[in-house]
């Protein structure tokens, strides 16, 4: 039983790569350079550089921890499938996630498979929290995120506006839409230690994945500001400037845009989450569910370490579907491969609870 990492030699590679390993599990580095595979491959491990048609074969798992756009990402799935390997990622965009799930459905039925997209910190842990709050049905869920200063880069303006993103989505009235033009702002109440804290919008991926498991017809997704924008004060102003960002990132002024971040940054007050003691936890998301104005549940979980649980959510579902323990097949959000509550249970790096 071997699970294949692709994108071995980059960050989250490394730490996928030292967890299977600590596990005692068989892995085979693959990736497109060779010199960098050979460079973290330990005695006797396999390597795959190739035509990606060709990788998945003899593997059980295939875990792509590669930022591939969507026509390779198609066909290393393409590929998994065809060779009978189950296909999971950490893929944390929205559009790629409703691609992969729509577009690799009847394959991974047929294949008798799982293909998983989003299987990292965003959004699996958002998206079983949400399936054990609402229980199968509710009116309305709030998922909201805060990170703490030293780990918010992965959703900063910058990332949030790159080129390669597709337009963001929301849930609401029980269908997904683009964005209506509003200014989003409000505040969330987070467990101690961020306590109330300034929110906005977040495009994050369980507007894709929710619906698929539970009937609803609002999803609210929401982040601290400070992740999102260089100084709180731009946060009403974040949907106007999102747009006109994205614009100037694609021309020579881009560098333009990371030297006012930067100011503003440093104009900042200091951050509750910045001044936190080091070793306190690093993330919080929060799940609540409500039908109608009554609140029906509020979950929260936490870590230290944002990469090292989005390794662990990895490598905990490649073990699942390698030991034959996905709930079903076919191209699944991860609260519907995996059973939520058994899966959030094993994974260390995380504490879940009401
Ligand atoms: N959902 C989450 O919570 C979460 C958290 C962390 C990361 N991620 C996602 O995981 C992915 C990797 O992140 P990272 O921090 O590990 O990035 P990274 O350090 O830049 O590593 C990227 C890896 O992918 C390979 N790669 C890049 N483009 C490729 C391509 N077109 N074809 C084949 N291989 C390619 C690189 O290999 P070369 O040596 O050949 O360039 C490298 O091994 C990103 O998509 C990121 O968004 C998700």
């Amino acid at each position: 039983m071997k699970i294949l990492v692709y994108g071995a030699s980059g960050q989250l590679g490394r730490r996928v790569l030292e967890q299977l390993r600590s596990r005692g599990l068989n892995v085979c580095l693959g990736g497109r350079d060779r010199a960098r595979l050979e460079a973290m491959a330990e005695a006797g491990e396999e390597m795959r550089v190739g035509p990606l048609a060709q990788l998945p074969s003899g593997m059980a798992v295939i875990v792509n921890c590669a930022p591939l756009g969507r026509a390779d990402c198609d066909a290393l799935i393409e590929a998994s499938l065809h060779h009978g390997a189950h296909y999971v990622d950490a893929c944390g965009e929205q559009s790629l996630i409703a691609h992969i799930l729509e577009r690799h459905q009847e394959g991974a039925l047929r294949a008798g498979r799982c293909v998983v997209p989003a299987l990292g910190l965003d959004y699996a842990v958002g998206d079983c929290l949400a399936r054990l709050a609402a229980g199968g049905a509710c009116s309305d869920l709030i998922i909201a995120y805060a990170f703490s200063g030293r780990q918010a880069g992965g959703n900063s303006l910058q990332f949030a506006t790159s080129a390669r993103r597709g337009a963001e989505v929301v849930f609401r009235g029980g269908r997904r839409g683009p964005v209506p033009l509003e200014l989003d702002s409000g505040r969330f109440d987070f467990p101690a230690p961020w306590g109330r804290q300034r929110v906005g919008r977040y495009g994050a991926g369980e507007v894709i994945t929710v619906p698929r498991h539970t009937r609803t017809t609002n999803i609210r997704t929401l982040i601290t500001a400070s992740a999102l924008v260089p100084h709180p004060v731009l946060l009403p102003l974040f949907p106007i400037l999102r747009p006109l960002v994205a614009l100037v990132l694609r021309t020579p002024l881009r560098g333009l845009v990371g030297l006012v971040g930067r100011w503003l940054g440093g104009l900042r007050a200091p951050r509750q989450e910045d001044t936190k003691p080091a070793g306190g936890p690093a993330f919080v998301v929060v799940v609540e569910a409500f039908e109608g104005p009554r609140k029906l549940a509020r979950l929260w979980a936490t870590g230290n370490d944002c990469h090292q649980t989005t390794a662990e959510v990895l490598v905990h579902g490649a073990e699942y579907l390698a030991g034959g323990r996905a709930t079903q097949c076919g191209a699944l959000p991860p609260a519907l491969a995996l059973p939520p509550r058994e899966f959030l249970n094993g994974l260390k790096s995380l504490r879940w609870g009401e």
